[in-house]
């Protein structure tokens, strides 16, 4: 690995590589990554795009050109991706400080960017474990950075893809313990998901596999708070691989059912516990989000499971999600055969 794999540029090394004779060894050697990653930089990506709207450096000249279109519509959305990250940050800082949470299932990671889960949580408490997954093969390229764990925490990177989240808990198993509390975070991810794929069922799912006291961290692009988002969302799934579909408060605020939600409810992202810099005006406002916790059951064995007990219910939880995948997997291919 470069250097340059770390973090940053590396499709500025890529178009140098390519359109420069004399590129040098560590622009070659990215360039020859990207490819072997089997990275087409030649259709727009999600996780490029939002890099570019980020200011980051690590986007090809169509995911700039599908950035600048939607920019065309919905000006003020630099603004809002940082805004999303902010909240990424206050989340997580509320969760670590506050809700004495250790454990991060990050799906959606993106490419690293300011703020990565781990680095937030890590500086308040260094003994925080963190699985990020995302199913671009671009974040897999970033893998190193996300991987610089603090000596007493530790993180890991899963290749995965959210529609099969039973192979995402069987990889993570191995970096957290599922028998315990863990915060799933799905900042930005599931406008990505179609409807016809059932996000909400797949949200639940991933809930349901979790423990009590596990928390849900979310936030959703908005199609009900400007006029513009309708277009912004037409010109992005015009040239982006994967569609979007923007989603109304009410739709969000779905993803959270059976939860507790954390005061004060599914808002404005820039509006969760903000801080004086967190401030915006309606105009600069496009997701909305929130913090949940799953419920204890009702009953005396709150608290009184032994640890095993914990690891069988979890182990038993994530067979019971790959059994019910598996089943509507076939009884979509049934129903595909017309049987
Ligand atoms: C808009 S970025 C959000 C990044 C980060 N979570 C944030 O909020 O700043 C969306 C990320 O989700 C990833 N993604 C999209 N669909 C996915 C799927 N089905 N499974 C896993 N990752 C997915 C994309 O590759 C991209 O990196």
């Amino acid at each position: 690995m470069t250097e340059q794999w770390a973090g940053e540029g590396i499709a500025s090394a890529v178009e140098t590589a390519s359109a420069v004779e004399t590129a040098s060894a560590a622009e070659i050697a990215a360039a020859e990554a990207v490819q072997l990653a089997g990275i087409d930089t030649s259709v727009a990506h999600p996780a490029r795009v939002y890099d570019y709207w980020l200011g980051g450096k690590d986007n090809f000249a169509a995911d700039r050109e599908a950035a600048e279109r939607v920019l065309a519509a919905t000006p003020g959305l630099r603004f809002r991706v940082q805004a999303n990250r902010a909240f990424l940050a206050r989340a997580v800082r509320y969760l670590v400080g506050q809700a004495g949470i250790r454990q991060f299932l990050d799906i959606g990671t993106g490419i690293p960017a300011a703020n990565n889960t781990h680095e937030v949580a890590q500086a308040v408490a260094p003994d925080s474990r963190i699985v990020y997954v995302d199913n671009d093969p671009i974040v897999l390229v970033h893998a190193r950075a996300l991987l610089a764990s603090s000596p007493e925490g530790s993180t890991q990177f899963v290749q995965g893809d959210l529609r099969d989240a039973g192979a995402i808990l069987r990889a993570a198993g191995s970096t957290l313990d599922l028998g315990q509390p863990v915060a799933l975070m799905l900042l930005g991810i599931l406008h990505l998901i179609q409807d016809s794929e059932h996000p909400h069922q797949i949200v639940a799912d991933l809930m349901a596999s979790l423990p009590a006291g596990s928390y849900l961290v979310l936030s959703h692009p908005a199609i009900d708070i400007h006029a513009a988002q309708a277009e912004a969302q037409k010109r992005y799934n015009e040239r982006v691989s994967t569609p979007q579909t923007l989603r109304t408060r009410d739709e969000v605020a779905r993803f959270f059912d059976g939860l507790e939600l954390v005061p004060p409810g599914v808002v404005y992202v820039h509006a969760w516990r903000p801080g004086p810099s967190d401030l915006a005006s309606a105009d600069t406002v496009s997701a909305h989000g929130g913090v949940a916790r799953k419920p204890w059951p009702v009953g005396p064995s709150r608290g009184q499971a032994s640890s095993g007990r914990c690891s069988a219910r979890a182990a038993a939880r994530v067979a019971a999600l790959a059994a019910r995948r598996a089943a509507s997997s076939a009884a979509s291919r049934r129903s595909s055969l017309g049987r």
